[in-house]
């Protein structure tokens, strides 16, 4: 009997320790399990975030400003942006992925964020505007415009770099504008002077597109008043105006403008605002001769009169043909 009672005695210690012991691990801080949910609020928006299709494209043109527009607009709280350029509508090999391989690229968004992705190839490539007018009949497009002039020059720049890069020869500025057997013509199969006749390509988007549609983003305006263009966009998203001037600063090495970033430059890449070569005076004249009925086929085409050729000092007089 006494065997007994003390049995139990034991018995109900053990218990009893065993159970303290599980109640003390359950309130200590280093065992217990990290507590990962978010408060009720942030979490509901959190799940509301999907990777949607974007309902926003810039579209072009190459080397008009499209990355600094892309970076600047990704800061705004209802823009969320694809970083690098997909060529989902360009490049066969992507678009029979299919929608949902593109949805997948896409960022994390709120089901009324503008979702935006840029591909400036899309602007000039043949069967795009069509595909996108399938995708969507309703999306908003960007088109940011340079002065063709300093766009040609541009992209000569980068595929002076690209050149380099792959240690071939680099021919001059003169010998890649212009015809080897003919230095008065202009080479317009050239790639920086074909793309910068923007009038040979904005035909489909007008097409497809209404102009309500279709914002044409001055990338000259860009370089030099970024707050101003980007209200513009802004506006056009129905967006309030969040990038307002202390949101950027003039980089005094650089002279371009770049975000303010607690920690951070806030520039973009090296490799976009290069500074330009001085084009030979005759070179200039001789390729607005070529790219000048194209500007003001264009400009007629948008009704939008822009202040091209911004190099207009460096070339003689009676060959400006000023647009404004
Ligand atoms: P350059 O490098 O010839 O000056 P894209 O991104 O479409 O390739 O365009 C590149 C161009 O963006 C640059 O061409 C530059 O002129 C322009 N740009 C506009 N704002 C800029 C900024 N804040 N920083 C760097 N480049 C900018």
């Amino acid at each position: 009997m006494l065997a007994q009672r003390c049995w139990w005695i034991v018995a109900s210690l053990v218990i009893t320790r065993v159970l303290c012991g599980f109640s003390l691990f359950s309130q200590s801080p280093t065992l217990r399990k990290p507590d990962y949910r978010l408060p009720p609020e942030n979490q509901s928006e959190k799940e509301n975030m999907q990777r949607r299709l974007p309902n926003c494209l810039i579209i072009g043109v190459r080397k008009g400003g499209t990355r600094a527009l892309l970076n600047f607009l990704a800061e705004h709280p209802g823009i969320k942006v694809a970083r690098s350029e997909q060529h989902f509508f360009d490049r066969d090999s992507n678009y029979v992925r299919g929608l949902e391989w593109y949805r997948s690229r896409m960022p994390l968004a709120h089901p009324n964020d503008w979702v935006i992705e840029k591909t400036p190839a899309y602007f000039h490539t043949p069967g795009v505007a069509r595909r996108i007018h399938e995708f969507n009949p309703n999306i908003r497009l960007l088109l940011v415009v340079r002065d063709p002039l300093e766009r040609a020059v541009s992209d000569y720049l980068q595929l002076q770099q690209r050149y380099r890069n792959m240690n071939r020869s680099n021919p001059s500025i003169e010998e890649s504008f212009l015809e080897a057997g003919d230095r008065q013509r202009i080479r317009s199969t050239y790639g920086p002077v074909r793309l910068s006749c923007y009038s040979n390509f904005i035909r489909p988007w007008l097409v497809h597109f209404s102009l309500e549609q279709l914002l044409l983003v001055n990338g000259d305006a860009l370089l030099t008043q970024p707050a101003k263009v980007l209200e513009g966009v802004e506006g056009f998203l129905g967006l309030a105006h969040y990038l307002t001037e202390d949101r950027f600063y003039l980089h005094p090495q650089r002279g371009l403008f770049c975000l303010q970033k607690p920690g951070e430059e806030g520039c973009l890449s090296r490799s976009k605002g290069r500074r330009h070569p001085g084009v030979p005076p005759a070179l200039l004249a001789t390729l607005w001769t070529h790219l000048q009925p194209c500007a003001l086929q264009f400009q007629r085409l948008v009704n939008v009169t822009f202040a091209w050729p911004r190099l207009v000092s460096s070339i003689p007089v009676g060959k400006q043909g000023s647009l404004q």
